[in-house]
């Protein structure tokens, strides 16, 4: 048996942090939805054993990677026997604020669970990925939503409306815990407005998007990185209609309406930047999800 499933790439359209808990992590507010940019996880049954192999060499190929650690708990929560073989395709960039590890993740859970012929639901399925990793819960879905809590609460909405999304990833990566651990959320000079973006998102409100993007992560990092902070310059420079980081970064993505746009803004930045895609947003993966997961 073989299964095959994509695992989309995540933007934050807002990310707020509220407090720091007790437990060490940060109540947040995020709008978060996906673009047309995937890994490709092949799912191969075996007898018993977990093996996985990657097109990147900048991803472990071991138990460290979130994919087999996500096949591994679905073995172990259902009392599975089966083995999987996991090969990723990857084209996510690395560490970058797209969520491509818990993406790959969510996309191993969704494909053993059709591989193994599980029969547990996507609620069944985000629950377990809380246990890898906040953002996992939401790439189960891989559906436009608010993200409360850690990042497991989630709250359907929308797809934003069409328009291109221009991603640039600086040549290193960021840890998401050092971004977090630099955060001092009573330091905190300009939360997003979470609401307006909400409204934004279900009136198909594209400037109202472009008004309320924001990221209180975005200073942090772009104080340890000064080039994320000059990337973004170069964007809205380079004629972007709105620019932000995405996650704890380093990636920070440019919305357009234009194909043309898209291409004349990936062209420009070819010098400032070597990963440089330009992809549509997708926001959706399919209509059945809005029932499973609060609507608001
Ligand atoms: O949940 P995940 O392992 O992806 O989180 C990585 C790190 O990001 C955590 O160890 C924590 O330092 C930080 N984090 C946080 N608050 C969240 C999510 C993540 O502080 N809501």
């Amino acid at each position: 048996m073989f299964v095959s499933e994509k695992a989309p790439a995540k933007i934050n359209l807002t990310l707020d942090a509220l407090f720091k808990r007790p437990d060490g992590y940060h109540e947040l507010e995020m709008v978060m939805t996906t673009v047309d940019l995937f890994d490709r996880i092949d799912l191969y049954e075996t007898e018993k054993a977990i093996t996985l192999e990657s097109s990147s060499g900048l991803v472990p190929q071991d138990e460290r990677n979130l994919a087999y650690r996500a096949a591994a708990l679905l073995k172990e929560k259902t009392g599975c026997k089966k083995g999987v073989h996991i090969y990723i395709d990857k084209r996510i960039p690395v560490a970058a604020g797209l969520a491509g590890g818990s993406s790959d993740a969510a996309a191993t859970l969704r494909g053993c669970n059709r591989l193994w012929k599980l029969g547990l639901c996507d609620a069944e399925l985000a629950a377990i990925g809380a246990e890898i990793g906040s953002d996992v819960p939401f790439c189960v879905y891989s559906h436009t939503a608010l993200a409360q809590g850690r990042g497991e609460i989630l709250t359907a909405l929308p797809a934003p409306p069409s328009c291109w999304v221009v991603l640039a990833k600086p040549s290193h990566g960021v840890s998401t815990a050092d971004v977090f651990g630099k955060l001092r959320v009573d330091a905190i000079e300009e939360h997003p407005e979470t609401r307006s973006m909400i409204e934004a998102v279900k009136q198909q409100d594209y400037e109202g998007i472009i008004r309320y993007l924001g990221n209180v992560l975005e200073p942090v990092t772009m104080d340890m990185h000064e080039d994320v902070r000059k990337l973004k310059q170069k964007m809205l420079q380079f004629g972007a209609d709105g620019v932000l980081m995405s996650g704890s970064g380093p990636t920070v993505f440019a919305l357009v309406k234009q194909e043309s746009r898209a291409t004349r803004l990936v062209n420009s930045l070819r010098g400032f930047c070597q990963q440089v895609f330009a992809v549509r947003m997708l926001g959706v993966r399919r209509e059945s999800v809005l029932d499973e997961i609060r609507t608001k």
